[in-house]
């Protein structure tokens, strides 16, 4: 299936898909502290999207994931599965939450620390969040893949980090992962131009050391190749006529952005 070009009826239910998504990391904040288990995480995440939202966690049984939502751990770059293991003081962790709201995806991940992180994880989240934040600044009608690409790629690189490789943003909708793929590296100029109504997400993973990556035997986490901690951010992004609107932004990124 090609780039899907949203309706006005689908962006309101991507609207609502995104502002739940949103609303899970916002509600999980609280319960992360050293001696949790990511296993409890998860279970209060399927409860609070089944029982209070009414709706779907799309990761559970997605191409046979176990779980309702991805926890990455340190050097975890990405798709970490819910476990008995207990958080401890100075880890840093993803979560990334799907939900499927009538019919609708909403993507959207943050960093959490465990007590206070180290100035290297600190500095590593931080890059992160602004190089995802550059990528969505670029969007706007006109501007291609590439431009979001490289812009992401050139806050990380700045910062002398590295920016994962195999792993991308996505067109999203009716489909977990549609087309486009969204690169986070990239030269200004190249690939798809983007048109209002496409909605995809920006999900930079970032490597405190080099950017190679290996699967590990449970054939979902992605773990880094040098051991180095790995940092990710991730929003849905809907392309407007005037530029984009971001639908999975919380309560407390409004109020950053506003002061910035
Ligand atoms: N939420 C991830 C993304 O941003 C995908 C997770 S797939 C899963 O695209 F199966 F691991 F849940
Ligand atoms: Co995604
Ligand atoms: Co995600």
């Amino acid at each position: 299936m090609s780039v899907t070009i949203k309706t006005p009826a689908e962006i309101e239910k991507m609207r609502i898909a995104g502002r739940l998504a949103a609303e899970v990391l916002d509600m999980i904040g609280e319960h992360i502290e050293p001696g949790v288990t990511t296993e409890e995480l998860d279970r209060l995440c399927h409860e609070f999207i089944i029982k209070k939202q009414k709706a779907i966690p799309a990761p559970l049984h997605y191409r046979g994931f176990p779980k309702s939502i991805c926890t990455s751990v340190n050097n975890q770059v990405c798709h970490g599965i819910p476990s008995q293991k207990r958080l401890k003081k100075g880890d840093v962790l993803n979560i990334d939450i799907t939900v499927i709201k009538d019919g609708y995806h909403g993507d959207t991940s943050k960093m959490f620390t465990v007590g206070p992180p180290s100035v290297l994880a600190s500095r590593l989240i931080d890059v992160t969040q602004q190089a995802m934040r550059a990528g969505i600044e670029a969007v706007r009608p006109g501007v291609t893949l590439g431009d979001i690409g490289y812009a992401v790629q050139r806050v990380v690189e700045s910062n002398k980090f590295s920016v994962v490789r195999e792993y991308c943003g996505h067109g999203i909708g009716r489909q977990f992962h549609e087309e486009p793929q969204v690169l986070h590296y990239g030269k200004p100029g190249d690939g798809l131009v983007l048109q209002p109504g496409m909605c995809f997400t920006i999900e930079p993973m970032v490597n405190a050391g080099k950017r190679f990556i290996k699967l590990l035997p449970d054939g979902w986490t992605v773990v880094t190749k040098d051991r180095s901690l790995s940092a990710q951010w991730e929003h849905t992004i809907l392309v407007t006529a005037s530029g984009h609107d971001i639908l999975t932004l919380r309560e407390e990124e409004r109020a950053q952005m506003e002061a910035a």
